[in-house]
């Protein structure tokens, strides 16, 4: 049982700043195994994998840092307790135990979320209420004050996790989503998630040194994820607000530090090229802006252009395609071209190179009409969708094993 839920009413000696305990990092469906290989590289333990999420081992003071590099990750969430409660009055009863004094402030501003599964209840956001009314009530009790509390995650958040009679309750470390990086002020039609866009450059093993070609880049998401890995840049770096800010005891000059730190550990170059390149010029334009807030502008060669026009520098690394997929009534013949297209321009330009193509259309990625060497698959929102790999060199080369990636990013 952890400090916060001692017997009495013993003043916590350690702050969870110092204090390990179990941190679950929740993400999308399908790329578990994504930051899985970030935790390692980071040099943290990945235990218990769900199909959305990986438990580690941490301080907050780790989660601060799992934050700012995570490029996977949707939360980081910290666990301060764990209990039985067979329904909400229980539920409001076991959350009331935990010294709410000690971890949030009355000034700051308060959110609760929550995954339920219980046969009680059938409401989220009444789990929700019941769980924001037991912390703002002990908090009266104890300061005479409780913080202002809603939906928005511009404060503390707790989450709640409660499934059958097992109760989790985490402080969201990340508060609003880690996908929310705050590059992209400029989305066009679609755009892919962030973190999703990060697990398909990690997927493609690349190296973080030879060429990313990103045709049909739309809002750029793809070839900014890729920049920001070749600098060695963290996503975090980007963003003013986190959840762990608003728990009592940040401690503002460590973050200071650590964020300098890591901002040190960026590159300034590296030895490849990017290139983006859409048909529509306002695609490109959003694209060059959104580089622009994340700092990598000066690394992406974009163009405005047909995707068979991209060049392709002659060398190595890997070209990353992301066509529309969704076929609107009459679309089909056109969409049926552009996949026949993109065939035809990995055949005459790919040379060198490995050629993937992002779908959730399995109809039209026959019409590539090429042999796929992996089908690696992917969730965009609720749509299953397929990374396809085709390997366009000439000759043979290394087999590289599926749980292998590249040591250079
Ligand atoms: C699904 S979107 C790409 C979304 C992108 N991955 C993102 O995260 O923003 C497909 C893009 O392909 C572009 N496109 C469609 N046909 C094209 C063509 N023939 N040549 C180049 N780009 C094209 C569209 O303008 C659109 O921006």
């Amino acid at each position: 049982m952890p400090d916060l839920m001692g017997e009495g009413e013993a003043v916590l000696k350690l702050s969870f700043f110092e204090k390990k305990n179990s941190i679950l990092i929740s993400c999308a469906k399908e790329l578990p195994a994504y930051v899985k290989l970030e935790l390692s590289r980071l040099g943290y333990p990945a235990g218990a994998e769900t199909l959305a999420s990986v438990e580690t081992k941490g301080t907050l003071s780790d989660a601060m840092s799992l934050n700012l590099r995570l490029r996977t990750a949707g939360h980081v969430l910290y666990k301060i307790s764990e209990f039985t409660a067979a329904d909400p009055n229980g539920l409001y009863r076991e959350i009331g135990k935990i010294k709410w004094e000690e971890v949030l402030s009355p000034d700051e501003f308060l959110s609760v979320d929550c995954s339920v599964q219980n046969a009680s209840v059938n409401d989220s956001s009444f789990v929700n209420r019941k769980a924001k009314d037991a912390i703002v009530d002990r908090m009266v009790t104890k300061l005479g004050r409780r913080p202002d509390s809603g939906p928005e995650k511009k404060g503390a958040v707790i989450y709640v996790y409660w499934v059958d009679t097992l109760c989790r309750v985490y402080l969201d470390s990340s508060g609003e989503s880690l996908q929310k990086r705050g590059y992209r002020k400029m989305p066009f039609m679609a755009p892919l998630q962030e973190t999703l866009a990060a697990a398909i450059v990690l997927a493609t093993r690349w190296d973080c040194r030879g060429n990313f070609i990103n045709p049909m880049c739309g809002s750029g998401t793809i070839a900014i994820e890729a920049a920001l890995m070749a600098l060695n840049r963290a996503p975090g770096l980007l963003r003013g607000n986190f959840g762990f800010m608003h728990v009592k005891g940040f401690p503002q000059e460590a973050w200071r530090e650590l964020r300098s730190r890591t901002r040190a550990e960026s590159a300034k170059a590296f030895p490849g090229r990017i290139i983006a390149t859409d048909i529509d010029r306002r695609a490109i334009e959003a694209s060059y802006r959104n580089a622009k807030t994340a700092g990598v502008d000066h690394l992406i060669e974009f163009g405005v252009g047909d995707f068979r026009k991209t060049p392709v520098p002659t060398g190595d690394g890997v070209i990353v395609m992301n066509p529309e997929y969704g076929e609107r009534m009459g679309e089909k013949k056109r969409l049926e071209d552009v996949y026949r297209g993109i065939g035809d321009f990995f055949k005459q330009k790919g040379e060198g190179y490995t050629g993937y193509v992002f779908t959730g259309n399995p109809d039209l990625a026959k019409k590539v009409g090429l042999k796929t060497s992996r089908k690696i698959k992917f969730f965009n929102s609720s749509i299953e969708c397929r990374l396809l790999e085709y390997e366009l060199y000439k000759g043979s080369r290394k087999i590289v094993k599926d749980t292998e990636s590249p040591t250079q990013c």
